[in-house]
């Protein structure tokens, strides 16, 4: 059977319009996820959600205990998840407030734990990540975004980077000459964790600023602020629009 879980990125501690049954404190061999697994329903359709950055968001992306997080996921029956994230526009469409559903991704992240394999003489799988996310949830994000007339990026490059500062001009230049189009921390290892457990994994990102260099002005806190509650509420209502018809 099919269970899908949201995990709330900045911006999304909870979902509105979810009813809630209960919450879960669940333990793995990794360790604590980063919130209890808050259980219930978006419109008839049972939902697990997780707090990326913790219910108070004090777990900054590069202290995001990722195996734990997706262990946890696995471990209750979620076989579906949606990882939501605030990111940095690269490509001109990628404006903001806009939603970015990717297809790809580039890691740049260092020092995580990366991976469920390498305790000692375990046997190890390599995994197949040429397309990373999931087509079958990608799809179901762009027709109900599209349904909903939302402000869409179909496709995308998705550039992983270490934080917790943004990124300097001259990097986000070579990123875009990686063929990076949006920016952001929590990308990786969270889509390659889920996939070493058979789980299901699409990214649904919001564009909240243009990247370092873009704009001659600067990015500004303050518009980073307002573009996140338009953001979040459009992809809270792709969500709602998504289950509304089931997984
Ligand atoms: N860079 C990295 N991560 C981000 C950004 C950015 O510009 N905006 C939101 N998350």
């Amino acid at each position: 059977m099919s269970k899908i879980a949201i995990i709330g990125g900045t911006g999304v501690s909870n979902m509105p319009g979810m009813t809630l049954n209960h919450r879960e404190m669940v333990k793995t061999i990794y360790g604590a996820p980063s919130s209890p697994l808050i259980n219930g329903e978006i419109d008839g359709c049972e939902v697990v959600f997780l707090a990326r950055h913790g219910g108070r968001h004090t777990i900054p992306p590069h202290m995001v205990n990722y195996r734990a997080n997706i262990k946890a996921l696995s471990e209750v029956g979620v076989t579906h998840v949606i990882g939501l994230a605030a990111v940095g526009g690269i490509a001109n469409d990628c404006v903001d407030q806009c939603v970015v559903i990717p297809d790809q991704i580039i890691d740049y992240t260092y020092g995580r734990s990366h991976t469920f394999h390498g305790a000692k003489h375990d046997k190890f799988e390599h995994i197949d990540f040429t397309q990373p996310y999931s087509s079958h949830i990608r799809d179901r994000l762009i027709s109900s975004a599209q349904s909903l007339n939302l402000p869409l990026v179909d496709h995308g490059v998705y550039g992983a980077t270490q934080g917790p500062r943004l990124e300097t001009a001259a990097e986000i230049k070579r990123m875009e000459n990686d063929g990076c189009t949006i920016v952001g921390m929590t990308g990786m290892p969270e889509a390659s964790l889920a996939r070493e457990l058979g789980l299901e994994y699409a990214c649904c990102a919001m564009v909240v600023n243009r990247a370092a260099g873009k704009v001659p002005s600067g990015i500004s806190f303050s518009e980073i602020e307002k573009n996140l509650k338009g953001g979040v509420d459009h992809v809270q209502k792709l969500i709602a629009e998504m289950l509304s018809k089931g997984l």
